[in-house]
């Protein structure tokens, strides 16, 4: 089983100190931790001060005076495009190569810091020219083009802020989140790569602004697949014929440091995603402290790669802002990491000599299913530092990943955080912490995590419990976009009791003797699909939607490639029991979830059922439910209101 059981991981005794060459040279040094303990707040404005340039320097740290509501830096103006850019430029640091962009089909790009300083001033007046300024929101719906980070980039340079959609979700996703936050503009392309195929994306655009009113003036379309599209007049245009026209020199004006820099909608444990509301001074402050350390960054020479897409939050911070903002090189890679050939990533090491990695859990995993011969076959010996995020990482996957990729001796940092916390908030640092596969580690300095249990007590070592960060971060979530009530309900109301906020980011954990902590996986309904976040609600919703389905329930089940997997049960109407047979029931089903919410969302397995187990006030018992779809023995069924139903859903299955 690919996620960690308490059980497997106490067992895990193996133990990697850093290289003495390693921590001789390593950017983050002891004092780190130590300053940090002594002023929790001041580390913070230090860091502020170090890794930002201030339009206006700020007087305040930290606002808590109206908690869950935290304000940083907040008397302070900056730009965060210009921190990204200008800055690297004017330190004469111009012809540094910003992003090496590799095509899927191999066409590629290197794009230095200068040129994507003018690319976005471009890109900026040609986004003002349409009415884009402070208080907008402009979505972004795009392969991973150099173009989505230009568009980032030249959203926030205005002090609008973005919301990035995966290109990966439907139409009626993108949809209900332009609808959401009100977005101006949208930023798409006619289609990108993936898999050796274009896959369209003006035309789920074009789906989304489809009948009804819709806030959206105009649609900047990028080339890329050269597929066609269809226009509207009026509405869209060329991304490149407007950056033509539009007038080089743009002066980035500074904002406050708590103006809004992007939305980003995640799942929940309610069917509705929720809108991420980060701002700009502390989220910018520990993407750029977190990227520095956590990856050892040399900007001079390191060659960086995340493989995230920017449409998550990893995108985010360690493709855009953390990266940009401490001037690094780093790899944009558009497409699938088997297209053309299974060694594709590999390649792309090779070929640009990149030195930091990182990546996900189940991309590791399937590395190791295909074999360590695929790797082998290129020349990896410019890494020196690989990263985990997303998911809890098996001790085998991290120990393959160390010998195979790492030759033996790369540092692996198992990176926690959430799209809510924007930014990494426990890891290793790797010149500092001896390693222990399986464990995120140690939060990093300036960060308060604790692990309670249900009744709010500090569980003792080596018990399990849920993690909560006790004291406010300057990369937290400002809110929910629209919706306060729910931010607190959220988050904050767990532990109402203790004095003090905590928290709740809806994972176990255990803390060991040395103080390391153990992520265990989601305590919620929210599931972990190949590191990417899924809601079980939200999936039931899109399934009852259709007009042949009575009711639904939904599990993450254990998956040896994905972490976890979309595992539903659908109850058809009566209608509908005999007009299809529950192969084609289900298949019409996957495809259908594909449709409302996108590809990722499709279930792995659809089982159609004649009950559901519920208990006696009407829940749904996914737990039973979990053991079928793991083919394990049925959990005690006394609390059901009717025992025989799970003897009657398995007896169909079987
Ligand atoms: O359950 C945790 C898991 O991913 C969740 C956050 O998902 P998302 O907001 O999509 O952000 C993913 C990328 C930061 C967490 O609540 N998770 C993330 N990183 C790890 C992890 N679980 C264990 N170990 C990790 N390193």
């Amino acid at each position: 089983m690919p996620s960690n059981s308490i059980d497997s991981l106490l067992h895990e005794s193996r133990r990697f100190a850093p290289s003495e060459a390693f921590s001789a040279a390593s950017e983050a040094s002891a004092d780190l931790y130590t300053s940090a303990k002594e002023d929790r707040v001041e580390f913070w404005a230090d860091k502020a001060r170090e890794y930002v340039h201030w339009h206006k320097p700020f007087t305040e740290t930290l606002d808590w005076s109206t908690p869950p509501f935290a304000k940083w830096f907040a008397d302070g103006e900056l730009n965060v495009a210009y921190n990204c850019l200008d800055r690297h430029v004017l330190a004469g640091n111009g012809d540094r190569v910003a992003i090496h962009w590799e095509g899927e089909p191999g066409d590629s790009r290197s794009i230095t810091y200068a040129e994507l300083t003018a690319e976005v001033k471009r890109a900026a007046n040609a986004m003002a020219a349409l009415g884009v300024g402070q208080g907008d929101v402009v979505a972004i719906y795009m392969p991973l083009v150099p173009e989505a980070v230009i568009a980032m980039l030249a959203t926030v340079r205005l002090g609008a802020a973005h919301s990035v959609v995966f290109g990966g979700f439907s139409a009626e996703s993108l949809r209900s989140r332009i609808d959401d936050a009100s977005a101006k503009l949208v930023v798409t392309a006619d289609g990108g790569w993936r898999k050796g195929k274009v896959f369209p994306l003006k035309a789920a655009v074009d789906a989304a602004l489809a009948n009804g009113e819709s806030s959206v003036t105009n649609v900047l379309v990028v080339k890329r697949g050269d597929n066609e599209v269809e226009w509207t007049e009026g509405r869209d245009l060329w991304w490149h014929d407007q950056i033509e026209a539009a007038e080089p020199e743009h002066e980035a004006q500074g904002f406050p440091a708590e103006n809004p820099l992007f939305v980003l909608y995640t799942s929940g444990t309610t069917g509705k995603p929720k809108g991420i509301l980060h701002t700009s001074g502390g989220y910018l402050t520990q993407a750029a402290f977190t990227h520095k350390n956590v990856f050892d960054l040399k900007p001079e020479t390191d060659v960086y790669w995340c493989t995230a897409d920017v449409g998550w939050i990893t995108g985010h911070t360690y493709v855009t802002y953390g990266p940009l903002a401490n001037g690094a090189t780093q790899v944009l890679y558009e497409g699938t990491p088997d297209s053309p050939n299974p060694g594709r990533w590999w390649e792309i090491i090779q070929k640009f000599g990149v030195s930091i990695f990182y990546t996900a859990p189940t991309a590791i995993r399937s590395f190791m299913k295909a074999g360590r011969q695929i790797p082998e076959q290129f020349d990896l010996s410019s890494i020196r530092v690989l990263g985990s995020v997303g998911e809890p990482i098996n001790p085998e996957a991290w120990i393959w990943y160390r010998d195979v990729i790492g030759a033996g001796t790369a540092p692996i940092v198992d990176t926690w955080w959430q799209t809510e916390t924007g930014a990494i908030m426990i890891a290793a640092l790797p010149g500092l912490t001896t390693l222990k596969p399986g464990s995120a580690q140690v939060p990093i300095p300036g960060i308060k995590i604790d692990i309670l249990g249900e009744d709010g007590t500090r569980v003792d070592p080596p018990n399990g419990g849920l993690l909560v960060v006790s004291e406010p971060w300057p990369a937290m979530l400002r809110g929910i976009w629209g919706d306060p009530e729910r931010f607190k309900e959220t988050y904050w109301s767990k532990f109402a009791q203790l004095e003090g906020e905590q928290y709740f980011a809806g994972d176990g954990a255990h803390v060991d003797e040395d103080g390391d902590i153990w992520l265990l996986g989601r305590v919620d309904d929210v599931m972990n699909v190949s590191g990417h976040r899924l809601s079980t609600t939200e999936i039931e919703s899109a399934l009852v939607s259709n007009p042949i389905v009575a009711e639904a329930a939904v599990v993450g089940a254990a998956d040896e490639a994905t972490g976890q997997a979309v595992v539903a049960f659908v109850i058809l109407k009566s209608n509908q029991e005999h007009a299809q047979t529950a192969a084609e029931a289900s298949a019409l089903l996957r495809q259908h979830v594909a449709k409302e919410i996108g590809a990722i969302a499709r279930p792995r397995e659809i089982f159609i059922v004649a009950e559901l187990p519920k208990t006696r006030s009407g829940k749904i018992m996914r737990r039973l439910l979990q053991d079928v779809a793991e083919g394990r023995e049925i959990g005690d069924t006394t609390t059901l209101a009717d025992t025989t139903v799970m003897q009657i859903i398995s007896d169909k299955l079987n």
